[in-house]
């Protein structure tokens, strides 16, 4: 199964709900929230709040990504808000076994990401209690910027690791995923493409369709 999961972070604000019923009605699967404190990345976007608001206009996966200092106090508001799954970042938690079982406590599925410099050997201990990890394929912190191209060869390196050891993670590509770089990442292993400006930055429709298309074409 191949899941589409446009981030709004590139959604029009103005009009979020009518764009979250577009990509929905277009075939995406789930909607990643990207989640910015101004301190773990220099971009500040928003809180449970719009998690909750987001819940209430649809009934897909909500794919909150927590880039953000210190997480743990605030995973509980996140899930309460309608959070599916809750990603945080390997190189901010310090307990991170204990903030995944918190997350899998509090009935949300656990994510766990890694920055573009990050070893997938820095996650090794974690992977076989997580839902999800998230290959961040740009330095996180806003939309629009360029596919960083040896987070292919990453992808693949830990699409093999799952396999040896049989783990039934998901593993997801969050950065600069569009028409060009989808086909060769779904073959690479990746399970959940993250797309923000790819989806928003054009004919919301369209864009969906074609990267659907080649997403499920690999
Ligand atoms: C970046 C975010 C990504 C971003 C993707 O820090 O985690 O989810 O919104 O945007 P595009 O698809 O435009 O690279
Ligand atoms: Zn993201």
């Amino acid at each position: 199964m191949k899941i589409l999961a446009p981030s709004i972070l590139s959604a029009d604000f103005l009009s979020l709900g009518d764009q979250i019923q577009k990509v929905i009605n277009a075939g995406a699967h789930w909607i990643h929230c990207d989640i910015m404190d101004g301190a773990f990345v220099p971009n500040l976007t928003f809180g449970p709040m719009v998690v909750s608001a987001v819940n209430r206009c649809t009934d897909v996966p909500l794919d909150v990504h927590l880039m953000i200092r210190n997480p743990d106090p605030i995973i509980p508001e996140f899930i309460t808000s309608g959070a599916d799954y809750v990603t945080v970042h390997a190189e901010e938690v310090i307990h991170l076994h204990r903030t995944v079982s918190m997350i899998r406590e509090l009935g949300a599925k656990p994510g766990i990401a890694i920055n573009p410099a990050t070893p997938l050997c820095m996650v090794e201990e974690i992977l076989p209690f997580v839902s999800l990890v998230l290959v961040m394929s740009v330095n996180p912190g806003f939309g629009g910027q360029k596919f960083i191209s040896t987070s292919l060869d990453k992808i693949q390196r830990l699409n093999t690791l799952r396999q040896r050891h049989n783990y039934d993670f998901l593993i997801e590509v969050d950065g600069g995923v569009n028409e060009d770089t989808i086909t060769q990442l779904s073959e690479a292993g990746c399970d959940v493409f993250v797309a923000g400006s790819a989806v928003f930055r054009g004919n919301i429709h369209d864009s969906v369709k074609v990267l659907l298309d080649k997403m499920r074409n690999s």
